[in-house]
């Protein structure tokens, strides 16, 4: 079998989808008014994992780097940032509408099911050729007809009216972020002088962005309100080429530490450059409908720090403190959403296995650190006091360690299948003997193996499990 079939018998998006909703994982946005396209809701799982995910970029990023710093900049910013990126000017997708049941395609996807590439950055003009050109093999993806308005560019800026009091805001709108690394090279020269950061040097950034995406597909994979975690390196020219390979390799083995399978994950490079690009790559994961992008590793010179200088006056460069050289950093990116790696890392783990005595459990076969809780503790009977009682005291003595749940809900082979399926590595039994021998029975998620431990010992033995991050 190959790896391939393996992945499509072992999950595909509607059953991520209903699993994600039945365990509190990912709910869909403001449900009981009918849903709210393309925007999702955390569940109490979802929450603990998705924290995980951002832990680990965290520590990946800032915590083990002495060159790279965090930050948190705001959601708005002044409108100019959005107009010296060109964000205002050329962040769009384009747009048709279908003729027969008057619903907005995005062009570049219904070419790419129709298996022609079209590269993001493409012209009106050039995408209006294209979808002439493949007319026949266009299939509208609500009423399967192919016959398409002409293609129109729709900026995917997402606008508000903060601080406008006047009611004509759209002339003048505040933009909530459609990336959170403008907010970084906007701080350049504020982390510059606040620490003492030598190029080359990064800030590292993890938050909210807000697109006006056209089709609402694909789950979490494509929201208009998302997650961003962002890394800008600001290096010297002449060491960008070579910053940007060591980046690569280091954000490739990120996923390899994050529990994901190489044959998973694949290189992508960008066919077609923006101007200002020196070179783009982008990883992809393989969901289940087909590999996509999940981060992004992009070389884009000095052209972020340049267009801000020139916009906003102040000057983003640098004075190498040896040589007194001044000149304006490059930036070598890595950018990736939390969502899609949530996504991603769901697609790698929901399994449904067989078991040797004929039945099937489903198992969430996370890494133990990203699990969202680590250790459930059960009693036997939740009708028998003294079972609870010392459940109870084993919950109390672990929780200040570990997320840890207490369940007295229903047979213990139930409670294990429930735990299982949201991923929790460890579950602890109290039993009649527990309150003999002071023992607690200890089982593992993936083995299934049962072990006794002392209940003195609890502690110590789960430290050594590397549960956390
Ligand atoms: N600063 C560069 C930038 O924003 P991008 O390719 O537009 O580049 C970077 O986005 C990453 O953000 C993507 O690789 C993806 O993981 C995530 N992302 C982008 N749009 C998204 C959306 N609508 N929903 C969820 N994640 C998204």
């Amino acid at each position: 079998m190959t790896t391939e079939q393996e992945k499509k018998k072992t999950i595909g998006l509607e059953e991520i989808v209903s699993f994600s909703k039945r365990r509190g994982f990912v709910f869909p946005s403001s449900e009981i008014y009918g849903g709210f396209g393309a925007v999702y809701d955390y569940g109490p799982y979802g929450v603990e994992l998705a924290n995980n995910i951002k832990r680990f970029w965290w520590r990946e990023m800032v915590q083990k780097n002495a060159n790279i710093v965090g930050l948190d900049s705001a959601i708005f910013m002044h409108p100019k940032v959005w107009e010296a990126s060109g964000h205002t000017e050329s962040f769009s997708d384009p747009l048709a509408e279908c003729k027969q049941c008057h619903s907005r395609v995005r062009v570049d996807h219904l070419l790419e099911e129709a298996g022609v590439f079209a590269d993001e950055k493409m012209s009106e003009e050039e995408i209006n050729k294209l979808l002439q050109k493949n007319k026949e093999k266009l299939r509208c993806p609500k009423c399967g007809a192919s016959d398409f308005s002409k293609a129109k560019n729709f900026n995917l800026l997402v606008q508000s009216n903060l601080g406008n009091f006047t009611g004509n805001w759209q002339q003048n709108p505040v933009y909530l972020r459609g990336e959170t690394c403008q907010g970084i090279y906007i701080n350049f020269k504020n982390v510059l002088d606040s620490t003492r950061q030598k190029i080359p040097f990064g800030i590292a950034q993890i938050g909210k962005a807000f697109r006006n995406e056209i089709t609402a597909r694909q789950f979490i994979f494509r929201k208009r309100e998302f997650e961003q975690m962002e890394m800008q390196m600001f290096t010297h020219p002449r060491e960008a080429t070579k910053i940007y390979q060591t980046w690569k390799e280091k954000r490739w083995q990120y996923y390899l530490d994050l529990g994901i399978k190489k044959e998973n994950i694949r290189w992508h490079q960008h066919e077609n450059l923006v101007f200002y690009a020196q070179d783009a790559w982008d990883i992809e994961y393989r969901f289940p409908f087909g590999f996509k992008e999940l981060e992004g590793v992009h070389y884009r010179t000095d052209y972020d720090l340049s267009q801000h200088s020139k916009v906003s006056g102040a000057k983003l460069q640098y004075r190498d403190p040896k040589t007194n050289e001044v000149f304006t950093p490059h930036v070598i990116e890595t950018s990736v959403g939390v969502d899609r790696t949530f996504l991603a890392l769901l697609t790698e783990a929901y399994q449904s296995e067989e078991l040797a005595n004929g039945g099937t459990r489903a198992v969430l076969k996370l890494p133990a650190f990203l699990a969202p809780i680590k250790i459930a503790i059960f009693p036997l009977l939740k009708n028998k006091p003294e079972l609870v009682k010392k459940a109870r005291q084993i919950f109390d003595s672990l929780k200040n360690d570990w997320m840890c749940e207490f369940d007295d809900n229903g047979n213990i082979g139930k409670r294990y299948r429930r735990q299982d399926e949201i991923g929790t590595p460890y579950c602890v039994t109290v039993d009649f003997d527990s309150l003999n021998d002071n023992s607690v029975t200890v089982r593992e998620r993936d083995t299934m193996e049962q072990v006794r431990v002392k209940t003195e010992e609890l502690k110590n033995w789960f430290q050594t499990k590397n549960l956390s991050l």
